[in-house]
């Protein structure tokens, strides 16, 4: 089990946590970037964002909780840490424009669902996708409970990867701890993010650990 780390929720100031997720063992920094449209916190610019990660060794997997999230796209592709472009199903009127608008660039592309989102809205989008985030909080904040409703969908996208032989990874989002990891671990999923379980502990990688 592949595990990103958000920053969001921590017990340490931002610049310690960022540094203690980059020498960690976790296999991407998370990076959730809020609006204040899309959902109600608002936090960081991608200019923001370069200057933040500019000397980090690992990854991003970068979530874009922002509604137009096309606006973006050029700025990350700018970035050669970034892995990961992810958008919301729900923020844009028509996805797949953004969708292309990524595959046109060389980073990977995400597409995220709500817990209130079915797969059945994703599935023509699925053979051009790297990677589906199904969020098991609603988007926002960090340190929700996690929402055992979602499980089904995690094997229901296992089960359509298979079928029509697509490559993407099912990664989980939101209250995921030791506990949770394995519920979603057993449902099929490949990559978990975990936020307050990981950051408002002293040890990071007995953390990272307990969730693979
Ligand atoms: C929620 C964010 C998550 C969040 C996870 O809107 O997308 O990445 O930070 O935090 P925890 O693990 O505390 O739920
Ligand atoms: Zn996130």
């Amino acid at each position: 089990m592949k595990v990103g780390v958000s920053f969001i929720s921590s017990d340490y100031d931002l610049e310690t946590t960022i540094n203690k997720i980059d020498e960690s063992n976790a296999d991407y920094i998370h990076v959730d970037m809020m609006d204040g449209i899309f959902v109600e916190n608002s936090n960081y610019t991608v200019q923001d964002i370069k200057k933040m990660f500019k000397n980090c060794n690992k990854k991003l997997d970068v979530h874009m909780m922002v509604c137009s999230p096309n606006k973006f796209v050029k700025d990350f592709a700018k970035m050669s840490n970034v892995e990961y472009l992810t958008l919301h199903y729900e923020a844009h009127r028509r996805p797949i424009d953004v969708i292309n608008m990524i595959r046109h660039t060389p980073l990977k592309v995400g597409i995220a669902i709500n817990p209130e989102t079915k797969v059945s809205h994703i599935v023509p989008l699925l053979n051009h996708i790297d990677q589906v985030l199904v969020m098991s909080v609603k988007p926002g904040k960090g340190g929700q409970e996690f929402m055992k409703e979602i499980l089904y969908k995690i094997e229901t996208l296992r089960d359509i990867r298979e079928e029509n032989g697509y490559h993407y990874i099912i990664s989980v989002d939101g209250g995921i701890n030791a506990e949770t990891a394995k519920l979603v671990r057993k449902a099929g999923a490949d990559m978990v993010i975990s936020g307050s379980y990981v950051c408002k502990s002293e040890d990071y990688n007995k953390q990272i650990d307990s969730l693979r």
